[in-house]
């Protein structure tokens, strides 16, 4: 009996513990103007800074937070630095999804020899605020997990960065934490990377959509998503499909130039007031025909929310055997159609919202055919 508890113990074993997202970086053309966006538009308290200033001859970085989302946003000056060159070739993208770890020289360790390719060996760095270790892998494109160890760390952010406040009073819109961040990959990669995640960092297969789950008249993708042990990390992986047009993925390795992130959702507890502040201050959101509501209820049966303040808002709204969620995407958020936000607020749904693909895209579609890239 003590061999089938123990064995039992060790199928339910975490074998790439990961406490959760520690930050989201940006590589950005400028990183002072985006700071001030991501302020303005998203309510992010600036918390840190680290410049010229501060010793950083090459490199200039703003860290943002809200809830526990948190952003870095980071640029350079010389022509030649390679953050100038990821932007030139990607423009304004994703380049670390950060994953805060208890070990990170361990977590390092077993990436690498579970087959992840190197971005950076572990690195110690300290100050009177306490000392925080760095190690990083590649994923798709040029993307990187950097793994965070923080012992103790009470600094505003680690080590090398000055605690920053905004200048101007910053309004949170009700952001709480990174529900899931979707990676685009080329045609044919998409097992590739799920295996990745699977062999290398123990995450589980969640959900598998096929073309037909995600199609529309024109265009299709395929998509899978993996969690990690905890389940606090949550990566669904998009490759494009055969269809009649040019599909959003397509677009994305268009203009991203590689594989990338395509969005990152956020939580809120109050979808409707999130959304109404987040307009206010100017982010624009995809829309969505007012007869997406029309048979909602039929659809999606009792919800709290008044189908007015959600057709307001144009919030959509879809139900799975756990519950419901409310989301909505935004516009890309830099001059490429590269990345989006999506807000979301889940009541017990633990799904993606799979009965709004349709509508989702086909407003996506409606986008391409105006910048003429369907
Ligand atoms: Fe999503």
């Amino acid at each position: 009996m003590d061999t089938l508890i123990k064995q039992q113990k060790q199928a339910v074993k975490d074998t790439f513990p990961i406490n959760g997202t520690d930050f989201i970086e940006f590589y950005v053309g400028n990183a002072k103007q985006s700071s001030i966006f991501y302020q303005a538009a998203f309510g992010f308290e600036l918390v840190a800074y680290r410049g010229p200033e501060t010793g950083s001859k090459e490199t200039v970085s703003y860290v943002l937070q809200q809830g526990k989302v948190r952003l870095v946003l980071t640029s350079a000056f010389d022509p030649d630095h390679e953050i100038l060159k990821h932007v030139h070739l990607h423009g304004d993208g994703v380049k670390v999804l950060a994953l805060w770890v208890d070990d990170a020289r361990d977590a390092y360790e077993k990436a690498v020899e579970r087959g992840a390719e190197s971005a950076f060996e572990p690195y110690t760095i300290s100050d009177e605020d306490g000392e925080v270790v760095l190690s990083g892998i590649h994923t798709y494109g040029e993307t990187i997990h950097t793994f965070v160890e923080r012992n103790n760390y009470s600094g505003a952010f680690m080590p090398g960065f000055v605690s920053r406040k905004s200048i101007r009073k910053v309004e949170p819109v009700g952001l709480k934490y990174v529900d899931h961040c979707v990676g685009n990959v080329e045609l044919g990669q998409m097992n590739r990377w799920i295996k990745f995640y699977q062999e290398v960092l123990g995450f589980k297969l969640l959900i598998t959509f096929d073309d037909k789950d995600i199609s529309t008249k024109y265009t299709a993708l395929m998509s899978k998503v993996v969690s990690n042990g905890n389940g606090y990390i949550k990566f669904p992986i998009n490759e494009p499909a055969k269809g009649l047009k040019k599909s959003q993925i397509e677009e994305y390795l268009d203009f991203y130039k590689s594989a990338g992130v395509q969005h990152i959702a956020v939580s809120t507890d109050n979808i409707i007031e999130t959304v109404s502040k987040l307009r206010e201050n100017g982010v624009e959101f995809l829309y969505v025909p007012d007869n997406y509501y029309e048979d909602l209820l039929d659809r999606v049966g009792d919800i709290d929310e008044s189908i007015e303040d959600l057709k307001g808002q144009n919030i959509l709204v879809d139900r799975d055997n756990e519950g419901y969620l409310l989301q909505i995407f935004t516009k890309p958020v830099q001059d490429r159609p590269t990345v989006f936000y999506e807000i979301i607020q889940r009541k017990g749904a633990q799904s993606f919202g799979k009965g709004n693909f349709k509508a989702l895209f086909e407003a996506i579609e409606r986008e391409q055919e105006l910048r003429g890239t369907l």
